[in-house]
């Protein structure tokens, strides 16, 4: 287990929900019964983790969290993120004025159906400084001191970023893109671990296999075969092995899938196994940045 805020220790496998919404991340399933089904056994499963936010849909896999879940196991950590909203085509748009942010957290808390959010992510766009980041972190502050969001992260951030942050309020996590053929946060990771700050990476299975997955890595179809294992289990396994502060939210609407991520936290790669994973792709590079 390890800290995802200072008050919430969970263990290293939790979900991701964003795959509960319908194709693009936008209206409902195909399958709403199974999007529950989902939910549901991920916590029989023992996850105590989910990351969500409003945007997904946008309400709708907080509407299905709250049908599938609600109420709460005290165990069960919730995660969101606010910093975008969606227009009705599905377009993803930065939504970062303190204003915005702070009807996000209340959005959040309402359609969750809680009192107050474990960690709340503030997510930040590329190259937009329109609003200063000591402001939005400030809106988050206030919420914290409310005893509305009890912890704060910030994903999609630079190192630059995240330290200035810090000077503003107290991040207790980052939630970046972070995988095994894309290591191009590999900065990030290694400051938040010097801290005992946690690291959630997105996209942990590359978001299904896309670009260099569907190539059938031979690397990682070797050492899935040595541990009769999938490719995925492989990755998410090789995660938890990066460094200790590592929390993973692999996004899934299988449940067969649901398992096998699961069972990835107890999959046992090599010494040997780690290394040639390790070298696959050199900190702060991804393999179509490497030319491959
Ligand atoms: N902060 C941010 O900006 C940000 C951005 C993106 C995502 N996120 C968060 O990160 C979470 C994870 O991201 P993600 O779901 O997009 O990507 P992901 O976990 O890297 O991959 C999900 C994709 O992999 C497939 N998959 C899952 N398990 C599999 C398995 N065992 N074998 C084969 N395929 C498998 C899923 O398809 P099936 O449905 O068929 O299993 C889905 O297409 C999201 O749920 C969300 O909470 C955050």
């Amino acid at each position: 287990m390890f800290p995802l805020s200072s008050e919430r220790r969970v263990h290293r496998v939790g979900f991701g929900a964003m795959q509960l919404a319908g194709p693009g991340v936008f209206g409902p399933p195909a399958d709403r019964d199974r999007a529950i089904q989902i939910l549901r056994r991920a916590v029989e499963l023992g996850i105590d983790h989910i990351d969500t936010s409003d945007f997904y849909g946008p309400w709708v896999v907080n509407e299905l969290i709250a049908e599938a879940l609600h109420p709460y196991s005290d165990d069960l950590a919730l995660a969101t993120k606010i910093g975008a909203c969606r227009d009705d085509k599905g377009n993803w748009l930065p939504a970062q004025h303190p204003d915005a942010l702070r009807s996000a957290v209340h959005d959040n808390l309402r359609r969750l159906k809680v009192d107050s959010i474990d960690l709340v992510n503030l997510r930040l766009h590329e190259g937009d400084t329109s609003i200063p980041l000591a402001d939005q972190l400030g809106a988050l502050t206030e919420l914290q001191e409310q005893g509305l969001v009890r912890g704060i992260g910030m994903s999609n951030v630079s190192l630059e970023q995240f330290e200035r942050g810090r000077e503003h309020a107290e991040i207790v996590s980052v939630q970046n893109l972070y995988n095994v053929v894309n290591r191009t946060s590999a900065d990030l990771l290694a400051r938040t671990a010097e801290l005992g700050v946690s690291f959630v990476p997105f996209f942990p299975l590359g978001s299904g296999f896309a670009d260099s997955y569907a190539r059938e890595h031979e690397l990682l179809n070797k050492i899935a075969e040595n541990h009769r294992a999938t490719q995925a289990q492989v990755s998410l396994a090789w995660l938890l092995r990066r460094s200790p502060n590592v929390l993973l939210i692999p996004g899934t609407s299988s449940l067969t899938h649901l398992d096998e991520n699961t069972a990835a936290a107890v999959l046992a790669l090599g010494d040997d196994e780690i290394a040639e994973l390790d070298a696959l792709v050199a900190d702060g590079e991804s393999l179509e940045s490497a030319g491959h």
